[in-house]
């Protein structure tokens, strides 16, 4: 599997606050299946994004991680004024792997109506905006009208794996599933930032999807997505999503249930 963010570089953000934990984070990491691995620290008012610290702690992390895991660079970019002069100026600093796609995160308390000007603005700069866990963002639960347009638009939504398995409560849980019924979820990402509470897992998130949708909706949104992401390349969406073949069950063993 191929998770597009966390935050395992130590010192840097609210992630691992140490080296011993980053290693323990990335042994949890490739136990648990995931062979890439994006670290997506935070660029926002209160931790500094610095590309040749976070060069210089990623170049530490790639010569201890454990073999089948590789490390890639990208950023937990929040949309604020700075970030965005800076990432139209210098787009692979910020970029997974270097490449197109940018991890996007807007504030919990207020969406500001240019948003998908600024984000236009990114993408003529070469980005794609990957909007990080709308599902989480209490303003965005009760926009998906809005949601629904941005992915019209060619933007992108990435749940995080703990909230499919209700680790961020049943609103989050919920919207996930609202995302996911309509096609407008395209990644699952762990966003882990430390070895309990937030760890870099997306096995559980991927059987939960092949349990309650389909393993090939399992396989797109842990595996071909994200590995589409930090190669840069264009996600294949033309027979997306695929169809769920469980509801369809549920209907017929209700209809013939016992009373
Ligand atoms: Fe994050």
């Amino acid at each position: 599997m191929v998770d597009i963010h966390s935050h395992i570089l130590p010192g840097i953000d609210d992630g691992a606050s140490s080296f011993e934990e980053t290693l323990r984070m990335l042994a949890i990491a490739r136990d648990s299946g995931t062979t890439v691995l994006v670290a997506s620290p935070h660029a926002d008012t209160q931790y500094r994004y610095d590309p040749g610290n976070v060069d210089r702690l990623l170049d530490q992390a790639r010569a201890a991680a454990p073999d089948g895991l590789r490390l890639v660079r990208g950023c937990d970019f929040h949309l604020m004024y700075d970030n965005v002069e800076d990432a139209i100026l210098n787009p692979t600093r910020y970029t997974l792997g270097g490449c197109s796609y940018l991890l996007m995160e807007l504030s919990d308390l207020v969406i500001f109506p240019n948003t998908g000007l600024l984000w236009s603005r990114l993408e003529e700069a070469g980005m794609k905006i990957i909007l990080t866990h709308p599902e989480r963002n209490p303003l965005l639960r009760q926009r998906l009208p809005l949601i629904e347009e941005w992915v019209s638009e060619g933007r992108c939504m990435q749940l995080t794996a703990s909230s499919l398995l209700g680790g961020f409560g049943p609103k989050a849980h919920a919207f996930s599933r609202t995302l996911l019924d309509r096609g407008l979820a395209h990644f699952v990402a762990s966003d882990a930032h430390d070895t309990k509470a937030r760890p870099p897992r997306l096995d559980l998130a991927f059987q939960w999807l092949s349990d309650n949708y389909s393993p090939r909706l399992a396989q797109l949104l842990c595996v071909d997505h994200p590995l589409a992401a930090v190669e840069g390349r264009p996600l294949d969406l033309s027979s997306f999503p695929p169809a769920n073949p469980r509801p369809a069950a549920g209907i017929w063993s209700r209809m013939f249930k016992r009373t």
